[in-house]
C-alpha cells in the first residue's frame, strides 16, 4: 500500500478540496485522517457549489471509495445531513463511504462545553465542539463509533454528559435531543470498518488533510491552533499506517495567506488591500461565514511546513486573485514582529510570464517543484506544470 497525502501548508483554506477532487480518480481510496466538521471543503459539482464538512472530497468520483479514518472526530447530525444532501444529488454514498470504528463522536455536550468554557471565543474556534471532543478522547473517556455496538451505549453517553455538567455548578442539565439519537441510529446504515484491516486491502490511498500545518496542535502557533495533527504525522496516527507507506506529499498553498480566528499572523495586511483581497478572493470561512484575515505569502513559515511534512510537490492556488497588483510581497526573513519582505513584479493574469517567474522563484527558494496551479474556482480551472509528477491511475 502507498499513501499519498494532500496537506495545507498555511492556516487552512488553501484549496485542498479542489486538489483532492482533481487527484481522486488516481486512487482507490480517499481518506480523512483528522479534524471534523470544522473543515469546509468547497467543490463544484455539476455547476453546483457543494461544501463538505465530514465526507471526504473524493465522494464525487464513482470509482473511488471514501474513508473517515480513526483520527477524525465526527458529528453524527452533520454527517447524516451531508449524506442526505449528497444522496439527493444522486451520489451513491451508502456503497462508497466507510467509517472507521475508532472515529470519535462529537456530542451536543461538546459544543456546549466550548461555549461555557469560552474557549471558542478566545481562540476564535469554529464552535463545532472539536476541542472538547478531542480532549475527551485524550482523557480516555471519549466515545467512539464502535462503542455504539455495545448494549449500554446510551448510558455511556448520558454519563459523559453528566460528568461534564457537574463541573459547571449552576448550569442547567444539557439535553441530548431526540434528533441526535436518531442521527446515531441512522449511522448504522453506513459501513463501519476497522480502519487498519480495511485499508490494508487497498493499494493506493490518498489522505485528505483538513486545516493547515500552522493550525497543528503541536507544530502550529499554540494555543491558537486546532486540536488535531494536521501534519503528515497525523496521517500515520489517524489511519494507522507507517511512515514508510507514505509516498507523495502534495503541499497546497495560496499565492498569499489567510487565517480565520485569533493568533499570530506575521504577514497580515490591513486596510484597503485586505478588503480588496477578501472581496476578490471570496475570503469568507466556509464553515463559519467569518471574513478571513489576509496577508502576504510567508516563505519562512512555508519552508518550515515543507520540512516537517516532507513535501514532495507544491500546488499553488489563487494566483489569479492577486492579478492586477503592480507588485507582490513575500516574507523572506526577520522575526515574526519585524518581517523582512522581498518585492516581486506583479502579473496581469496567471498566463503572464511574471506569474511563471513568481512560481520559479518559489521553487528556487524552497527546492520543491510546483506541480500545478489552480487558475480559478471551477473544477476545470487547472494548469498542470509538471506532467511527469502526475500519479498513475489506480
Ligand atoms: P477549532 O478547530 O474549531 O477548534 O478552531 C481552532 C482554530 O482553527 C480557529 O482559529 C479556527 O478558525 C481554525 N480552523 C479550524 N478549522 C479550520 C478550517 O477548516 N479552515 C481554517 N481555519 C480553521
Amino acid at each position: 500500500m502507498q499513501v499519498d497525502v494532500v496537506l495545507g501548508l498555511q492556516w487552512g483554506d488553501e484549496g485542498k478540496g479542489k486538489v483532492v477532487d482533481a487527484l481522486a480518480d488516481r486512487y482507490e481510496v480517499v481518506a480523512r485522517f483528522q479534524g471534523g466538521p470544522n473543515a469546509g471543503h468547497t467543490l463544484y459539482h455539476g455547476g453546483q457549489k457543494v461544501i463538505l464538512h465530514q465526507v471526504p472530497a473524493g465522494i464525487f468520483h464513482e470509482t473511488v471509495k471514501c474513508l473517515i479514518g480513526d483520527g477524525v472526530v465526527m458529528d453524527p447530525e452533520i454527517l447524516m445531513g451531508e449524506v442526505a444532501g449528497l444522496e439527493r444529488m444522486g451520489v451513491d454514498v451508502e456503497e462508497r463511504l466507510f467509517l472507521g470504528r475508532g472515529v470519535q463522536l462529537i456530542l451536543p455536550v461538546h459544543r456546549w462545553l466550548e461555549e461555557v468554557s469560552q474557549e471558542g471565543e478566545r481562540i476564535g474556534t469554529t464552535r463545532r465542539g472539536i476541542g472538547p471532543a478531542y480532549a475527551d478522547r485524550y482523557a480516555r473517556r471519549g466515545i467512539a463509533l464502535g462503542d455504539l455496538e455495545k448494549a449500554d451505549y446510551r448510558r455511556q453517553i448520558l454519563d459523559l454528559v453528566a460528568y461534564h455538567v457537574a463541573h459547571f455548578p449552576g448550569a442547567s442539565q444539557v439535553e441530548v435531543p431526540e434528533r441526535f439519537w436518531a442521527a446515531l441510529e441512522s449511522l448504522r446504515r453506513l459501513r463501519w470498518v476497522s480502519t487498519y484491516e480495511w485499508l490494508r486491502h487497498h493499494k493506493r490511498v490518498l489522505a485528505e488533510g483538513s486545516q493547515g500545518t500552522m493550525l497543528d496542535v503541536f507544530a502550529g502557533s499554540y494555543p491558537y491552533v486546532t486540536s488535531s495533527h494536521t501534519t503528515v504525522a497525523g496521517v500515520c496516527a489517524g489511519l494507522l499506517v507507517s511512515p514508510r507507506q507514505i509516498g507523495q506529499v502534495w503541499g497546497v498553498i495560496k499565492a498569499y495567506a489567510t487565517r480565520v480566528g485569533a493568533g499570530p499572523f506575521p504577514t497580515e495586511i490591513t486596510g484597503e488591500l485586505a478588503f480588496w483581497l477578501q472581496e476578490r478572493g471570496g475570503e469568507r470561512g466556509s464553515t463559519t461565514g467569518r471574513l478571513r484575515r489576509c496577508g502576504w505569502l510567508d516563505l519562512v513559515l512555508l519552508k518550515y511546513s515543507i520540512e516537517i511534512n516532507g513535501v514532495t510537490a507544491l500546488i499553488v492556488t489563487k494566483g489569479d486573485v492577486l492579478a492586477g497588483l503592480p507588485s507582490v510581497k513575500v516574507r523572506v526573513g526577520g522575526p515574526d514582529d519585524a518581517p523582512i519582505y522581498e518585492e516581486l513584479p506583479g502579473w496581469e493574469s496567471v498566463s503572464d510570464p511574471n506569474y511563471e517567474a513568481f512560481l520559479r522563484w518559489i521553487e528556487a527558494q524552497t527546492g520543491v517543484p510546483v506541480w500545478a496551479i489552480s487558475t480559478g474556482p471551477q473544477r476545470e480551472d487547472w494548469l498542470i506544470r509538471r506532467k511527469d509528477l502526475m500519479p498513475e491511475r489506480a
